[in-house]
């Protein structure tokens, strides 16, 4: 192990030496408002490629660049369409990334050779005071290793990160829970490349929103997708996941038939009570679903759970991102009953 990873805390004092690292072209664990990141200055190549090797990330996929204020979009992307500044104005600071076409500044290793760059300006207070003192462009991915569930606490960010950085900043649980909404344009309209706490039907609003096919389909081997995260199976516990799409009671009675060692369910809370195998619930509404989730696959690991039922969530609005994230976690098995 390389590092002595620190946990720092959100005060002023930890938060500058963040920002030092920051700037030195170290790789720090940070909180937003969606999950950890692992963030690095976007325009350092070097300090990038140290996010890629912590994270055992793939070179092809690209990376989300954060930054502190929209005052600042034109000096990293150009030729951005009205309606991205209609969103911005609504949405951001918030958890919607957009993709756009980049600038030079913006080295290849950041953008794994894409000419655009997805961009972010979160809420969350601490990645905003980080991002400001750092005086950077923060380039940063989800916290987790590649391939494990994203980090929702310090916590996670530790489990996988320990001796792999510097230092990871607490800033408590992540309320959204499940990372950014991203999007593209296309002609005016809205490409929907990965869903999340800002739905589609939030986005239609502002124009017309084309849902990615591959948002609920896995893509074949080879297969070209529109952003490389597609691509990739992702959110995964080591136990096998399966989704059962089906109502309380068709879903009870499945699961309450195939008990029997590390076999568990991941049922909505007021399935609890009637769940006879051992379970851990995620939550009733599609925003507690989206806080809990990543979490609670995480814990699964844990427990050393081989097999997990989840129930199918709805696909409506914020549900649709977790949707989203189950089937990766999944590998697309889904039974419907
Ligand atoms: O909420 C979030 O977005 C979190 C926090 C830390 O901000 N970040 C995050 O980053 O989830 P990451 O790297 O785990 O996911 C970024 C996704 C990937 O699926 C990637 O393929 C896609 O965004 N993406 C990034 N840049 C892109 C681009 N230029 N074109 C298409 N897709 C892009
Ligand atoms: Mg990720």
């Amino acid at each position: 192990m390389a590092y002595k990873t620190k946990l720092l805390s959100v005060s002023d004092k930890d938060i500058g030496y963040a920002a030092k690292l920051l700037a030195e072209g170290e790789v720090v664990g940070i909180p937003t408002e969606t999950v950890y990141g692992l963030a690095a200055d976007a325009e350092n190549a070097g300090a990038v490629k140290k996010i890629f090797e912590a994270k055992g990330r793939p070179q092809d996929n690209p990376l989300i660049v954060h930054l502190a204020d929209v005052s600042q979009l034109e000096e990293y992307v150009c030729n951005i369409p009205e309606i991205a500044y209609k969103l911005a104005e609504r949405f951001w600071p918030g958890p919607l990334t957009m993709v756009l076409p980049k600038r030079d500044r913006i080295p290849d290793v950041t953008s794994a050779g894409l000419d655009t760059v997805g961009i972010r300006i979160p809420y969350h207070e601490a990645a905003r005071r980080l991002i400001k003192a750092s005086g950077k462009a923060l380039a940063a991915p989800s916290a987790n290793l590649s391939g494990s569930p994203s980090p929702t606490s310090a916590l996670h960010v530790m489990n996988d990160m320990n001796g792999r950085i510097p230092a990871v900043v607490d800033g408590g649980c992540c309320p959204v829970g499940v990372e950014s909404t991203v999007i593209s344009f296309e002609n005016g309209k809205i490409r929907l490349l990965r869903p999340g706490f800002i739905s589609a039907e939030e986005l239609s609003e502002f124009g017309e929103v084309i849902c990615d096919r591959h948002i609920t389909e896995a893509a074949a081997e080879g297969e070209q997708v529109r952003s490389p995260g597609m691509k990739y199976k992702h959110y995964s516990p080591k136990a096998n996941v399966t989704i059962i799409d089906g109502g309380r009671e068709a879903y009870l009675d499945y699961v309450n038939s195939r008990g029997g060692e590390g076999v568990y369910a991941m049922p909505f809370d007021s399935d609890r009570e009637y769940c006879k195998i051992p379970c851990i619930a995620y939550g009733d509404t599609s925003e507690e679903q989206a806080a809990r989730l990543f979490a609670a696959l995480r814990e699964f690991d844990d427990i050393g759970a081989k097999q997990v039922y989840a129930r199918c969530p709805s696909q409506n609005g914020v549900g649709l991102a977790v949707y989203n994230r189950l089937l990766r976690a999944a590998g697309f098995e889904i039974i419907k009953l």
